[in-house]
């Protein structure tokens, strides 16, 4: 069973692919971490991540890197944005995503394209949402604890950059796949996202 869990930033797909990997007992990928690791690497060696060249040197990325939490700061998410619109950075993260997403038994996978480009066969494929002003509330308080003065009208502005260049881009652009079900989170508690989530995936497996 392979479950695809695909949506904007801050929408809740990750807390949702999360419980639905734990629900089934199945392993789940943040494909997000792959792109944000290539950014951070991009960026640490000096390089510019909207350099098609410097972007797929940062695809050779140290598997460690992956439990670094600078991966999880506003700028790795805009540097994995710009890294992420290259076809040959996406190209090179391909196999990796589709292995995991093959292994015997079925994989949850979340991102931006699981369900258009990574795993377009998979049975149960979600699309998350939110309203961006519900999505920037969530990442400000998430940020606000972690690093103090940021302004929410700045979280806000970076969420709507974000999703214009992820739904902008000609490789791979963000959108929610034919055979997807919506699921939209701006008014839901993290119980019943998932709940609602569980009942989409039950329907379709
Ligand atoms: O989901 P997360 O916020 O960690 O993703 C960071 C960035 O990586 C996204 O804004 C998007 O540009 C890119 N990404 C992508 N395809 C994926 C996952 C993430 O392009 N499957």
């Amino acid at each position: 069973m392979i479950i695809a869990v695909d949506g904007p930033a801050a929408s809740g797909k990750g807390t949702i692919a999360k419980a639905l990997a734990k629900h089934y007992g199945l392993p789940h990928l943040d494909t997000g971490l792959l792109y944000r690791a290539v950014g951070v690497s991009v960026t640490r060696a000096d390089g510019d991540p909207g350099d098609a060249a410097d972007a797929l040197r940062g695809c050779a990325f140290d598997p460690a890197l992956l439990d670094d939490p600078a991966l999880k700061t506003e700028a790795a998410g805009k540097a994995a944005s710009i890294v992420s619109a290259h076809p040959q950075v996406r190209e090179a993260l391909l196999e990796r995503q589709r292995d995991f997403a093959m292994q015997d038994g079925g994989a949850v996978l979340d991102g931006r394209d699981i369900g258009t480009v990574i795993a377009p066969q998979a049975p149960a494929k979600l699309f998350v949402t939110a309203s961006s002003e519900v999505r920037a509330q969530r990442r400000f308080r998430e940020l606000d604890a972690m690093e103090q003065g940021v302004s929410f009208d700045s979280v806000l502005a970076d969420i709507l950059a974000r999703d214009e260049r992820d739904s902008g881009r000609s490789a791979a652009p963000l959108r929610q796949a034919d055979d997807a079900d919506l699921l939209d989170t701006s008014d839901l508690s993290i119980d019943a996202a998932v709940q609602r989530a569980i009942s989409l995936v039950e329907a379709r497996t």
